[in-house]
């Protein structure tokens, strides 16, 4: 048999029902009172009564002043819940204001770094094109003989200031990659002269570091869809971390071969110095390298890697790299068939 008890009635959902029919005037608090020690009563005597139960039983109330009152209390907390409900949005959509305003304050701030990075690179391309332009006729001596001292200082500062080009050109990539502007011109090409190219492109430096870059490419490799230019300079780029982290004695390889019929895998790989577990995520951070920034060991800016992952990715690939500390590293990546892409 159920409790009746333990019933459900609507009096269980709203609280405080003696205090609110004194407020609107339909018991007194004699009533309240009278009530209140009659449910304590019944509730020694092991009945659990509601207050409207008890005021019902002593018939002070009628059911449906009880009904009515209970009625009006649910709508009361009704409304209530309503109100809160549209404070609670219009807090969520003030939030929300304020988080959006911040996210345009940064994307500005981030549009501002691009825009100076890029402004300032093509700033400094300009009169450093002046620069080689002179040491180039000044070493061929188009300007007049110099003497083999003076030849080797213009030779050095002509040296120095193709590395500065260098570096313009790769703040210039940041800039447009970082506002998702890199476009590719693809054509369908042939890898192998490319690979010779970069190779060639790196020996003087990889000569003087005393490390032997090889090449190892299959006699036949399918053509691919593939930007020359960046291509090349994502080759140049990845040779080159090769040659800068592998110490004297040490060999770096650039291996192209086909896997299976639809692809060709393209890894560079270098006997060097390697990177610790935990770090490859740190690989693709701007500016940063590995070695502890106070020491700057080895050359560079930090942003070789990023642009040959947006380089490579853009292409639809992706960079894989496995390095063991004081082992070395390979990084590879596949390329499909230029048979195999659809436009
Ligand atoms: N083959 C490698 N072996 C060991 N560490 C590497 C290798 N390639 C990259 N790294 C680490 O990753 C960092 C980032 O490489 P990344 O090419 O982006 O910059 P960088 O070579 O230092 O400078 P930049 O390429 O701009 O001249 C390097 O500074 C180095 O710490
Ligand atoms: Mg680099």
């Amino acid at each position: 048999m159920t409790n009746p008890n333990l019933m459900l009635i609507p009096e269980m959902l709203v609280p405080r029902l003696g205090e609110h029919l004194v407020k609107q005037g339909h018991i007194s608090d004699d009533d309240l009172k009278k009530a209140l020690a009659y449910q304590q009563e019944r509730k020694t005597s092991g009945n659990i009564l509601l207050i409207g139960q008890t005021l019902l039983e002593l018939n002070i109330v009628s059911k449906d002043l009880l009904d009515r009152a209970i009625t009006e209390q649910i709508l009361q907390l009704r409304s209530a819940l309503q109100d809160t409900n549209r404070n609670l949005e219009q807090h969520v959509l003030e939030r929300t204001a304020e988080l959006q305003n911040a996210l345009e304050k940064l994307s500005d701030l981030s549009e501002l770094k691009t825009n100076f990075i890029s402004n300032i690179s093509h700033e400094l391309r300009t009169p450093l094109t002046v620069i080689k332009g002179y040491l180039d006729l000044l070493v061929t001596e188009s300007l007049g003989g110099i003497n083999e001292e003076q030849k080797e200082a213009v030779e050095i500062s002509r040296q120095a200031t193709i590395r500065l080009e260098s570096l313009v050109e790769d703040l210039i990539m940041v800039s447009i990659s970082s506002r998702g502007e890199l476009t590719l011109n693809r054509k369908i090409i042939d890898i192998r002269p490319i690979a010779h190219l970069a190779v060639e492109a790196v020996s003087n430096k990889a000569e003087d570091r005393e490390v032997s870059v090889v090449e190892v490419l299959d006699e036949v490799l399918p053509t691919i869809h593939a930007d020359k230019q960046k291509l090349t300079w994502v080759l140049g780029q990845l040779l080159d971390n090769g040659i800068k982290f592998t110490p004297a004695g040490g060999r770096v390889e650039l291996r192209i071969e086909q896997e299976g019929e639809k692809l060709i895998s393209i890894i560079v790989s270098d006997t060097g110095i390697g990177i610790p577990v935990g770090r490859l995520n740190e690989l693709f951070r701007p500016f940063h390298q590995l070695d502890n920034a106070a020491s700057r060991r080895y050359g560079g800016m930090g942003l070789g890697l990023l642009l040959v992952q947006q380089i490579v990715e853009a292409h639809g690939s992706m960079l894989d790299i496995n390095s063991v500390e004081g082992r070395g590293t390979t990084i590879k990546f596949p390329l499909l068939a230029a048979s195999e892409i659809k436009e």
